[in-house]
């Protein structure tokens, strides 16, 4: 199986940490094809607010924070055995690598959006399987939930239903949205089949071998 991983770059809080996502990731590596586009997390959101208060504007934030994903993406391919160690700048070149490896992680491409968009457009690009986007939530509710007592958790939702979802939480300002709109897009026009769910390590290994956690998108 071709899987694209989207991996939020709230994992980069420890050594331990990422050696858990190394370990499992290794695994997964060994029976499919995987490619991981790794977050930007606190640091990016950091050095963005940093740059923002010097006067940068929002190309010029998104490009540092382009440059933080990037960094995490060495991380955890310099912890992995079977990825390259190379993190290619965009899909031909990601496509390319995964010719001679196991696995391929990459960062941030162009500004404009985060990273599953990227891992979306990803997915699109080397015809993926299986889009994973390993989230701070166990997957796609009706409202926020801690918010919401009444929100519910969807088993399955369509591209179309989490387009309009999102877009409506978009409308409010500095609100975190469980998916970029663009990637959700994407993801409508190349019907590949994808699991929102909550990124643990183990939750990875879980749903490639089949169970049924978080939410499908289909
Ligand atoms: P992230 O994907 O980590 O953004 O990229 P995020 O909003 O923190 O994502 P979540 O909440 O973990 O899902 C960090 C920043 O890098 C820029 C954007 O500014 C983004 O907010 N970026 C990233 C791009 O401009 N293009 C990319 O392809 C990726």
């Amino acid at each position: 199986m071709k899987i694209v991983l989207s991996l939020g770059g709230s994992v980069f809080e420890g050594v331990e940490r990422i050696r858990e996502f190394a370990n499992v990731l290794d695994e997964i590596a060994e029976e499919n094809k995987l490619f991981v586009v790794v977050g930007g997390g606190k640091m990016a959101r950091e050095l963005i607010e940093k740059a923002r208060n010097l006067g940068a504007n929002e190309v010029m934030c998104d490009y540092l924070g382009i440059a933080v994903t990037r960094i995490n993406a060495m991380l955890l391919a310099f912890a992995m055995k079977n990825s390259a160690k190379r993190i290619p700048e965009n899909f031909i070149e990601a496509e390319e690598l995964s010719k001679n490896y196991k696995a391929v992680v990459m960062g941030g491409t162009f500004p404009g959006h985060t990273t599953d968009a990227t891992a979306a457009l990803l997915a699109e690009f080397v015809g993926a399987d299986l889009f994973l986007n390993a989230t701070s939530v166990d997957g796609i509710y009706s409202e926020d939930p801690r918010k919401n007592p009444n929100a519910y958790k969807f088993e399955k939702i369509s591209p179309r239903e989490l387009l309009m979802l999102v877009a409506k939480e978009q409308a409010k300002a500095g609100v975190n949205v469980v998916m970029d709109i663009l990637a959700v897009k994407i993801l409508e026009r190349s019907k590949i089949k994808a699991v929102v769910f909550r990124g643990e390590p183990e939750n990875i290994k879980r749903i490639v071998n089949g169970e049924k956690i978080g939410t499908l998108v289909i």
